[in-house]
């Protein structure tokens, strides 16, 4: 009789939603890297440097929910603080992770550690947060998988999503997600993707959630 009383379900809801909430806020991890000349080419104002990196660096670690499609974000962490991170990974994230829009690298940084890494510091502290991104940043030259399997930017070639993909795929053994943005009607190639479980070692496929328009040819430029 207890069971099917709304008493119940509204209390065993309740009791539900206390575990989702206690098994905490996120489920995995996106690690996304950007195409320095697409920000600068989308920016309404000119990029702090004339001529854009040619090469993927980090825009961001984020802690990720599939029930979710908001990532979680502004968590309540730890303060970005600077000598956390400085001063053996700041050389390093110079090169990694360069603001490549405003030139302030810390302010970069900042901005994605209270936004994202605030809602993953019970997983990785502030430091393992930047050790862990320049890392995987590493493992996987995107610049040159694409360059092997000759995408190089150009001005007028296109290429299908599953093109691009497809490379990437073989080099790492998982499915990544790309993502694009517009320029006007052009479908220019943005960001690309990597998926980590929740501890961010293991890398995972991606679902395909959003992401750059299946249907439309890719510029890369
Ligand atoms: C998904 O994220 C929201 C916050 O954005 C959080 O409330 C919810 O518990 C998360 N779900 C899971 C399964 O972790
Ligand atoms: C920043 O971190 C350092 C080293 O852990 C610590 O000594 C300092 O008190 C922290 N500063 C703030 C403002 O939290
Ligand atoms: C860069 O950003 C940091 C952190 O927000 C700030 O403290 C610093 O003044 C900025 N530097 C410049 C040159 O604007
Ligand atoms: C990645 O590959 C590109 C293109 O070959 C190269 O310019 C760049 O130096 C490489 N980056 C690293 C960290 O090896
Ligand atoms: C790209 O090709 C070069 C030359 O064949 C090879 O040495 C390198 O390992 C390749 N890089 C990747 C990331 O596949
Ligand atoms: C894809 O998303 C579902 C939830 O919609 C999740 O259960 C599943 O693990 C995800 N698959 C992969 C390969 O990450």
């Amino acid at each position: 009789m207890l069971k099917s009383s709304p008493a119940f379900l509204v209390l065993a809801f309740a009791f539900f939603l206390c575990f989702i909430m206690s098994t905490g806020s996120y489920v995995y991890f996106q690690f996304v890297q950007q195409w320095p000349p697409t920000n600068c080419r989308v920016r309404n104002k000119p990029c702090s440097k004339p001529r854009p990196l040619q090469i993927f660096t980090i825009h961001g670690l984020w802690p990720s929910n599939y029930s979710n499609p908001r990532r979680p974000s502004n968590c309540a962490g730890s303060p970005f603080n600077f000598t956390k991170v400085y001063p053996h990974m700041r050389s390093k994230l110079k090169i990694s992770w360069p603001d490549v829009e405003s030139g302030n690298d810390t302010k970069f940084w900042e901005g994605e550690w209270n936004k994202h890494g605030t809602c993953s510091e019970e997983r990785l502290n502030q430091m393992q947060y930047f050790e862990r991104s320049h890392d995987m940043w590493m493992s996987y030259n995107i610049t040159e998988i694409l360059k092997n399997a000759s995408i190089v930017p150009h001005p007028t070639q296109t290429w299908k999503y599953s093109d691009i993909v497809s490379p990437i795929k073989k080099a790492t053994g998982r499915t990544p997600l790309l993502r694009c943005k517009y320029d006007k009607s052009t479908q220019l190639l943005h960001e690309v993707v990597f998926c980590f479980e929740y501890n961010a070692l293991k890398q995972i496929d991606c679902n395909r959630t959003a992401g750059c328009g299946n249907q439309q040819a890719i510029s890369f430029q």
